[in-house]
């Protein structure tokens, strides 16, 4: 397969992920189970007590701001977008970081309950501190017109809106398949998500780097070219 066409399925792949995951993150976690029953009675040997009704809301406000972010990110990996309009891809990105700033700060409300008690705490605080550093750095770099780097620093920071779905792979596998515990289960699936998503985005940029100068998720834009020089 040509390398521009390798880019183009594996942003239409992307592509499709994403448009499935809102849609059934959206469904289950306000239609179907908006009392989050299903994960909550799972929690076992909580350290401090749970207050229901505002971890509620903030799961709420953090599940809206996770599926903005992912797809305000998926937007702003469509060349033909940007393209389009520059300033289409500015005010998204910055709706990108917005929508990354809350989900940290509400999975930092969420943290200490997490499911799987203090190990996967820390886990969820040593992820949203990389998360932040990564997408901080995604800014700067392009805040200092180092496009290229901006570029990989938005795919180490994008993958990271995967999170959720791979932690639920991972402890599915664990939990159904080899029988563990759901929190145990929870808590492998959380670390080796961290450990999979950075290896995964290092993956794609370095498999986009022998296609060309720029490379990522699609070819290189025109607009792009006089500012590579
Ligand atoms: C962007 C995609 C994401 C989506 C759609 C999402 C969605 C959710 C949902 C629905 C829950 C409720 C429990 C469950 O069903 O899993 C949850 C819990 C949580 N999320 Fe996220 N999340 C995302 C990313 C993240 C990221 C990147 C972090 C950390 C930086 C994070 C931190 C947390 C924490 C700490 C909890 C509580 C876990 C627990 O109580 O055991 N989430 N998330």
């Amino acid at each position: 397969m040509k390398p521009m066409k390798k880019q183009k399925t594996l942003y239409g792949f992307v592509a499709f992920t994403a448009v499935l995951f809102i849609l059934h993150t959206l469904v289950k976690n306000y239609m179907i189970d908006p009392e989050a029953w299903g994960f909550l009675s799972r929690k076992t040997g909580l350290q401090r007590e749970l207050n229901v009704p505002i971890w509620l809301k903030v799961m709420y406000v953090h599940v809206a701001f996770a599926c903005i972010a992912m797809a305000a990110g998926l937007l702003n990996f469509s060349n033909r977008l940007f393209e389009k309009s520059r300033r289409f891809h500015r005010v998204n990105g910055y709706i990108y970081f917005v929508s990354v700033l809350v989900v940290i700060v509400t999975s930092g409300y969420m943290a200490p309950y997490a499911t799987g008690g203090k190990i996967s705490s820390i886990g969820f605080n040593v992820l949203n501190t990389i998360w932040l550093i990564i997408t901080i750095a995604a800014l700067v770099h392009i805040k200092m017109k180092r496009i290229d780097r901006h570029r990989n620093w938005m795919i180490r920071s994008y993958v990271f809106c995967y999170t959720n779905m791979l932690i639920h792979l991972v402890t599915f596998l664990f939990h159904q398949g080899f029988g563990l515990a759901y929190a145990a289960g929870y808590t492998i699936g959380l670390y080796s998500s961290i450990v999979l998503l950075l290896i995964i985005a290092e993956i794609i940029i370095k498999k986009a780097d022998g296609v060309g100068r720029i490379n990522r998720f699609e070819y290189i834009p025109k607009t792009y070219a006089p500012m590579l020089r």
